[in-house]
């Protein structure tokens, strides 16, 4: 393995020795990759040469020829990369670590120097960075598979930060986020776009309707909360309740409807002690006779019984 990356590395090397660096700005260093080398040869240093940065043939890459290699995204090393003399300090790259000290947008600079498409109005406007979030906070860049572009990975990337959906994502009745089925990129774009919260789609309920067509409708006899809203009701992180139902029956229908006047009430015999019938209690609780919670399409099911 490490003999493949040395001859992998060694054959990159070829593509490097005409490197441009040294015709630019005298605080590059002279002879790019070769020069950090010297120092940096081990497998992190390395790895980046097996990702998608390291294109030879691509002018933008910044292995790319007339590119500035490392430096491209460490910017200008030549003093870090010179000699010290004893009891000097060694001036500092660009560091894209949590711990550096680069300051963010300076670290962001960098990256987006290249990639302004990917990160435009909707990025500067997100909550990311607002809150200095590093491209490099997501991406690893000395990987070979960076874990925040691949579904079963990503995941765990936003945990480091989202500690509160990584709790309900472990609860019982959650999205197949925790097995690697979805990633939090099925609901958000996480780069930003134009909606609340990041959402892919325009609205909340239209997220949910990607995959949850059938609740859509139109239906004859709507339920109000659910063409609205359907976090009014479900957790989409993850509950405790079955049907990730932020609260159970009867409690989550009594938030919105009080039991005065419920026409069913006083004509049940048997009821619980308080005089309440148990259909009204046990079992699916409201959903007992109130079935078609979402909607109904039943000429008579203006009740949502059918
Ligand atoms: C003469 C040896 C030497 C050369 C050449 C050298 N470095 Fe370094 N580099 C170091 C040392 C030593 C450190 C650790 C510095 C420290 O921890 O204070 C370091 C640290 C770094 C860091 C981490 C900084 C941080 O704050 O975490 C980066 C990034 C880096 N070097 C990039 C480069 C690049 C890019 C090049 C080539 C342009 C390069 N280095 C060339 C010796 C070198
Ligand atoms: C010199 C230009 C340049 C710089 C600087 C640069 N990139 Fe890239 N990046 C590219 C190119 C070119 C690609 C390949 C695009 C493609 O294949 O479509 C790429 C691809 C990527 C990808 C997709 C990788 C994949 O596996 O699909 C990510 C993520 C990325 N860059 C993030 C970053 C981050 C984060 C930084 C800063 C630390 C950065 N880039 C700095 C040019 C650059
Ligand atoms: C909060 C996490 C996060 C941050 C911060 C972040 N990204 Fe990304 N990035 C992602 C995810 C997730 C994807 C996968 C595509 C998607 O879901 O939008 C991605 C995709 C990409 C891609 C590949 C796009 C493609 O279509 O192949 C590039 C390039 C990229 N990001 C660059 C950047 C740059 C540059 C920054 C900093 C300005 C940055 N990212 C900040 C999470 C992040
Ligand atoms: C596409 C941008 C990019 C390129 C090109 C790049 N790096 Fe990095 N480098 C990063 C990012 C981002 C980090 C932060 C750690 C991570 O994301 O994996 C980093 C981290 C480092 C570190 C510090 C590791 C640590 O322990 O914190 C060193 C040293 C380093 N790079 C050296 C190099 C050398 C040498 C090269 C050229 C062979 C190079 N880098 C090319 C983006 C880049
Ligand atoms: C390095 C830390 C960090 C990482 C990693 C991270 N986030 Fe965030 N995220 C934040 C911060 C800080 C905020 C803004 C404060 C808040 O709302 O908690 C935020 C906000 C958000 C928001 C609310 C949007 C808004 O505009 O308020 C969403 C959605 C989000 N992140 C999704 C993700 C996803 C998806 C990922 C993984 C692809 C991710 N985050 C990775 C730090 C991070
Ligand atoms: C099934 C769709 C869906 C998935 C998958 C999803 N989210 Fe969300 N997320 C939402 C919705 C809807 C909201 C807004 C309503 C809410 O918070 O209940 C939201 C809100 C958020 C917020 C803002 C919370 C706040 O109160 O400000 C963050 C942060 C967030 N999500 C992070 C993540 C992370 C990280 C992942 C992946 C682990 C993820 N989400 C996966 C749908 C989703
Ligand atoms: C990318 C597709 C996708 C999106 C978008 C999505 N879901 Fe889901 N949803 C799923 C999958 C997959 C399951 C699990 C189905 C299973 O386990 O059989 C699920 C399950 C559910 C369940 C539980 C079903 C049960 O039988 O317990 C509810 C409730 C739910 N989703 C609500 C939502 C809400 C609300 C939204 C919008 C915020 C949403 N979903 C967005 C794919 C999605
Ligand atoms: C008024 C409360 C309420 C609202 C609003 C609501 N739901 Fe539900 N949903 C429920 C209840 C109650 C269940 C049944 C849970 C069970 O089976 O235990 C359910 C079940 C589900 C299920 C499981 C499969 C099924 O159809 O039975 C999915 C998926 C679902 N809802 C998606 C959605 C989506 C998408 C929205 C928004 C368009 C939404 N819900 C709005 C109360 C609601
Ligand atoms: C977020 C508030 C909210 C929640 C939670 C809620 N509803 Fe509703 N519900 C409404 C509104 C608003 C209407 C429309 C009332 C109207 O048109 O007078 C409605 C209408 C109804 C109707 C038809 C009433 C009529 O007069 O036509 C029934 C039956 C009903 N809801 C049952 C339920 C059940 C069962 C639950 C629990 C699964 C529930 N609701 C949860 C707000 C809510
Ligand atoms: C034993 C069956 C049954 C159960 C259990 C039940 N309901 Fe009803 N509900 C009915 C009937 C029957 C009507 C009246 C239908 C009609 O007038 O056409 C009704 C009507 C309603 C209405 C409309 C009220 C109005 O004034 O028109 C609402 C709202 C409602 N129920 C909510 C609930 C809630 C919330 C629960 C759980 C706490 C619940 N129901 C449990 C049978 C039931």
């Amino acid at each position: 393995m490490r003999l493949i990356t040395l001859v992998f590395a060694a054959a990159m090397l070829l593509f490097l020795t005409d490197s441009p660096a040294e015709d630019q700005d005298p605080n590059y260093s002279r002879k790019g990759a070769d020069t950090c080398f010297a120092c940096h040869d081990d497998q992190t240093s390395l790895a980046v040469f097996r990702t998608k940065h390291a294109v030879p043939d691509d002018p933008n890459s910044p292995f790319g020829h007339g590119q500035l290699q490392c430096e491209a995204c460490h910017g200008p090393a030549g003093e870090h990369a010179a000699r010290v003399r004893r009891g000097q300090e060694r001036p500092a790259p660009i560091a894209f670590a949590s711990n550096a000290n680069t300051p963010v947008a300076e670290q962001n600079k960098f990256c987006i120097n290249c990639h302004t498409a990917d990160t435009g109005f909707a990025w500067h406007a997100s909550g990311h960075d607002i809150n200095s979030v590093s491209c490099a906070g997501c991406h690893s860049a000395h990987a070979d598979n960076d874990p925040v572009l691949t579904t079963s990975t990503q995941v765990e990337v936003c945990f480091d930060c989202h500690q509160q959906q990584r709790t309900q994502s472990m609860k019982p009745y959650a999205h197949p986020l925790r097995q690697g089925e979805m990633d939090c990129g099925s609901c958000h774009s996480t780069h930003g776009d134009t909606t609340d919260l990041l959402l892919v789609r325009q609205t909340l309920n239209d997220t949910c309707f990607d995959c949850h067509a059938d609740t859509r409708g139109p239906y004859l006899w709507e339920h109000a909360p659910v063409s609205e809203d359907c976090s009014s009701c479900h957790e989409p992180h993850g509950s405790n309740q079955p049907g990730m139902l932020s609260m159970r029956a009867p409690l989550l229908c009594q938030g919105c409807h009080s039991q005065d006047g419920h026409p069913s009430l006083p004509q049940d015999a048997g009821g619980l002690a308080g005089g309440i019938p148990s259909q009204f209690l046990l079992g699916e609780s409201c959903l007992n006779c109130h079935s078609e919670v979402h909607g109904s399409n039943h000429p008579s099911g203006s009740k949502l019984m059918r």
